[in-house]
């Protein structure tokens, strides 16, 4: 209907011109070029250029096609549409300004001429819209317990539709089901499904939309995962001379965060104790728990206990301080001293290991084998 309005409009004015124009031999309006079609994104500003030669008195219109809808005609804006604007330059290039483009612009457009018969050329608006993440279907940060399985989730929206990426923040390859993707650093897909999560997977997630339409955006998802404490010790037994200084160590694993401390032959020791040296250095969700021992003294000898516990348990290693001083004479001392920096101590250190709840018969082979080691260099 508005389009014949529209048309019947334009005759009207062609009329009123051809009774004008009649007496030139009359120059015909033609297009320069094919109106181009626009991609715009939404909020920005959309420019249609229409380039008439010869325009004469003839009208230039823009149309909407898709509604029937009479936007300009010359240099009047017909439609009740604001964001509508037109202008030209020496009547030979139109242009159709569409400002704070929506989405519901997105369709044909046409620049028509009231010749007889009228002259059209359309071109179509896209209306594209950069990607953004729903903040209600995405993934909030999850806490989980190790072996539990997890799915997280990225709902994006966007025109054109967006792709959604999941990567780790710190890079490292993601954890998934799929036997394909073991080797990716990202997958896509709106789903990140993790079967039987381990403490390896804990920490950020970052889910990726993208369509092509600057920005992208993303959303960072943590993943906590809850697991008691578990205890690694390197060391079980450590000799010692009297007077000697000793550091005891065990490596605790624990999140939630675990509280550690020692204790020697079922005391606790106390932080403010002087004769030690506590120390625990935080990595993550492991933890080296360090006991240092100043000066070996005869009452530092026995079982020491690392504990480490957190909500959901506890667990202990136990380190054995035993003399491999007493009845030898300061000269032996050296000696054997002296064999600590030979490679050979971990032959050394096995045999301690085996008999060390036997002293005496420990004493008796150390001594022995530091005198094998002393022949084999006098010899
Ligand atoms: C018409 O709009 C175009 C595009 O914004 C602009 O470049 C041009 O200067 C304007 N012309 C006039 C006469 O306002
Ligand atoms: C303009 O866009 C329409 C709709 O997407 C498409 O069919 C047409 O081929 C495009 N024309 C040009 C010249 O790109
Ligand atoms: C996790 O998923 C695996 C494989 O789909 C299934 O066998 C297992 O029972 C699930 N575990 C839990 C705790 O739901
Ligand atoms: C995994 O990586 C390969 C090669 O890098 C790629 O072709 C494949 O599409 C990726 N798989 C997923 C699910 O992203």
């Amino acid at each position: 209907m508005l389009l014949r309005k529209l048309l019947f409009y334009l005759n009207f004015g062609l009329v009123i011109h051809t009774v004008i124009c009649l007496k030139d031999t009359v120059e015909v309006p033609r297009f320069e070029d094919s109106l181009s079609n626009l991609t715009v994104s939404v909020g920005r500003e959309a420019i249609f250029t229409c380039v008439v030669n010869e325009l004469g008195s003839y009208r230039v219109a823009w149309l909407r096609v898709d509604t029937q809808t009479i936007l300009t005609i010359a240099t009047h804006v017909i439609t009740k549409n604001h964001r509508i604007a037109v202008n030209h330059s020496d009547r030979r290039v139109w242009f159709l300004h569409i400002h704070d483009v929506r989405q519901s612009d997105r369709g044909w457009y046409m620049c028509q001429l009231n010749t007889d018969p009228m002259k059209s050329q359309t071109a179509y608006l896209d209306v594209v819209v950069p990607p953004d993440i729903l903040d209600y279907p995405t993934s909030s940060d999850q806490v989980a317990r190790e072996g539990a399985n997890i799915t997280l989730r990225c709902a994006a929206h966007g025109v054109p539709t967006p792709n959604v990426v999941w990567r780790r923040e710190s890079g490292d390859l993601l954890p998934t089901t799929k036997f394909s993707d073991l080797q990716n650093h990202s997958i896509s897909g709106c789903e990140l499904q993790m079967i039987k999560i381990s403490r390896l997977h804990m920490g950020a997630y970052l889910c990726i939309a993208s369509n092509g339409v600057p920005p992208s955006v993303s959303k960072r998802v943590t993943l906590v995962v809850h697991f008691p404490p578990i205890m690694t010790i390197q060391n079980q037994l450590i000799g010692a001379l009297q007077g000697d200084s000793v550091t005891l160590e065990c490596h605790s694993e624990a999140f939630p965060k675990s509280i550690n401390y020692w204790t020697i032959n079922g005391h606790i020791i106390s932080q403010s104790d002087t004769r030690f040296e506590i120390t625990a250095i935080e990595k993550g969700y492991e933890v080296v728990m360090k006991l240092k021992i100043k000066r070996v003294s005869r009452g530092n000898f026995g079982t020491y206990t690392c504990i480490s516990k957190n909500s959901l348990g506890d667990t202990d290693g136990t380190i054995k301080l035993y003399p491999i001083s007493g009845q030898y004479e300061d000269k032996q001392y050296s000696e054997i001293n002296d064999f600590e920096e030979n490679p050979d101590v971990s032959e050394l250190e096995a045999l301690k290991r085996s008999l060390a709840p036997k002293s005496t018969q420990m004493n008796l082979v150390l001594l022995l084998t530091a005198l094998v080691i002393l022949a084999e260099i006098y010899m």
